[in-house]
């Protein structure tokens, strides 16, 4: 038996094709572009997730179809939050507003003044959530907003190709500000708050549960079996926690891609909102997990890399594994306005500090610490729901950098995990998913954790040095908004 599990990302699409036990066999990505038509704004056609899929489906097919002939099931993560606007025929009425899109400040903040609001979906309005967009496109596209006939999130909408209904995961919906996060159920007052129905909102399942299965004409187009299984699937983060087997009490991951994520597995269902701390349903029935979520984690240096001219692993080679203290330049990472701590869709990044002898090296240097500072933040606001995890597994494409890696450890003052090279990250966690619908053992059996690389422990010289740091980075936001 073989299983698919799809990470949809913002940059791309990512399938990995598994056996029984989880373990890789072969592997396919397709790529897309954001676009930014306004300041703020953040926007992906959806027709580029299909065109996507269908060729790494294809890529695979052909070069194992072997394997493909006994495909059982399949399980879909995608970047969370992003509103696709479907009419009655499934088909997407404008293009799908992200997760970083932070056009919608106002209707988030009319919406996370209501007063039941934040008690039953367990989080703050952020901008960024599925229900205000719905609001902007309310008041700012009023002919689109009168053909929207179901709501679904990236993820979800994939499902929703593959099956042809719209279902959507806990874990994914969470993210939506229509959720009761505690009763894992679609809040009435909630949807109703933004001028949806109930309706308008796809069918819930849990991550490991059974979605449908393939439409027919869909599985001999692609050349699958005909009665391949669709899970319920993920959000990338709850997707990603699943992948390295964070689902006990405690459990921690940090994540470095486009955005950054310090997240935290949970048995009970404990919302924090007043830290800005976001509490999601996990993607396997009675758990939860909690997260502080920056905006521009790798984001920040790739976007040093585009205006320097070199790749970020050029940039990364200027630096040494060990680091020796921190920078005298302080970067803040807000290029895309920053959710945890400070909720502030407006505040932009900036440097201090320079001077003479801050070359290239030194940005960067800095970029990486204003990341991890940025990071500490997210594990103080994460301390304030009771949760202390211990060691946090070190994941995505930051993480490849030792540097980074021990700042952060530095930073945080925790211990970190590196798995070994390998499948880990979403996709394995979307596949892990397929396979507990299909295979009846324990969860814990089927959502192991990777094998660690090394394990990075914080530098007791330069733990005092950073803190210092710290410090005076947490005052930077104040300056950064009176400077605006
Ligand atoms: C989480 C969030 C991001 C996206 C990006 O709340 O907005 O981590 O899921 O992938």
């Amino acid at each position: 038996m073989y299983f698919i599990g799809i990470d949809l990302g913002t940059s791309g699409l990512r399938a990995i094709l598994v056996d029984r036990f989880g373990s890789f066999v072969a592997s396919s990505e397709s790529n897309y572009e954001v676009s930014n038509p306004n300041p703020g704004w953040s926007e992906q056609n959806p027709e580029s997730w299909i065109n996507a899929c269908k060729l790494v489906f294809h890529d695979l097919r052909d070069n194992f179809p072997k394997e493909v002939s006994k495909l059982k099931s399949i399980g879909v993560a995608g970047h969370m939050h992003g509103a696709v606007l479907l009419n009655n025929l499934h088909a997407p009425v404008r293009p799908c507003i992200l997760w970083n899109d932070t056009r919608s400040y106002k209707e988030a903040q009319s919406l996370d003044n209501l007063s039941k609001v934040r008690d039953i979906s367990g989080n703050i309005i952020f901008p960024g959530f599925t229900a205000p967009k719905l609001l902007w496109v309310k008041n700012n596209e009023p002919d689109i907003f009168k053909q929207i006939k179901t709501v679904v999130l990236p993820a979800s909408y994939l499902n929703t190709w593959l099956i042809g209904t719209p279902v959507a995961d806990m874990s994914d919906s969470a993210g939506t500000s229509w959720l009761d996060v505690k009763l894992r159920k679609w809040s009435e007052y909630l949807v109703v708050s933004s001028d949806m129905h109930l309706e308008q909102m796809p069918k819930l399942v849990e991550g490991n549960q059974i979605a449908g299965q393939i439409r027919t004409e869909l599985a001999s187009e692609l050349g699958f079996p005909k009665d391949v299984i669709v899970v319920g699937g993920a959000g990338d983060n709850a997707a990603a926690a699943c992948g390295v087997g964070a689902i006990k009490e405690g459990d921690g991951l940090v994540s470095l891609g486009t955005s950054g994520v310090l997240l935290v597995s949970r048995d009970q269902c404990k919302p924090y909102p007043d830290a800005a701390v976001h509490t999601f349903c996990h993607a396997i029935p009675e758990k939860w997990y909690q997260m502080g979520v920056i905006l521009s984690a790798t984001d920040s240096l790739n976007w040093l890399s585009k205006i320097s001219g070199k790749t970020a692993a050029e940039l990364d080679n200027l630096l040494p594994n060990e680091p020796t203290g921190p920078a005298n330049e302080r970067f803040f990472p807000y290029l895309s306005g920053e959710r945890t701590p400070l909720n502030d869709a407006h505040i932009r990044a900036g440097f201090s500090g320079l001077g003479q002898t801050s070359d290239l090296t030194k940005l960067t240097q800095c970029v990486m610490e204003g990341v991890s500072f940025a990071l500490r933040d997210c594990l103080e606001a994460i301390k304030k729901t009771g949760a202390s995890p211990s060691s946090l597994l070190a994941i995505g494409g930051g993480s490849s950098s030792q540097f980074w890696l021990q700042t952060i450890s530095n930073t945080l003052n925790i211990d970190l995990e590196k798995p070994k090279s390998g499948e880990f990250g979403a996709a394995l966690g979307a596949a892990r998913l397929a396979i507990a619908a299909i295979i009846k053992e324990p969860i814990e059996e089927i959502m192991t954790k990777p094998e660690i690389e090394r394990k990075i422990i914080p530098n007791p010289k330069y733990v005092d040095l950073y803190l210092a740091a710290y410090e005076a980075y947490k005052k930077g936001h104040i300056y950064l908004r009176g400077l605006q």
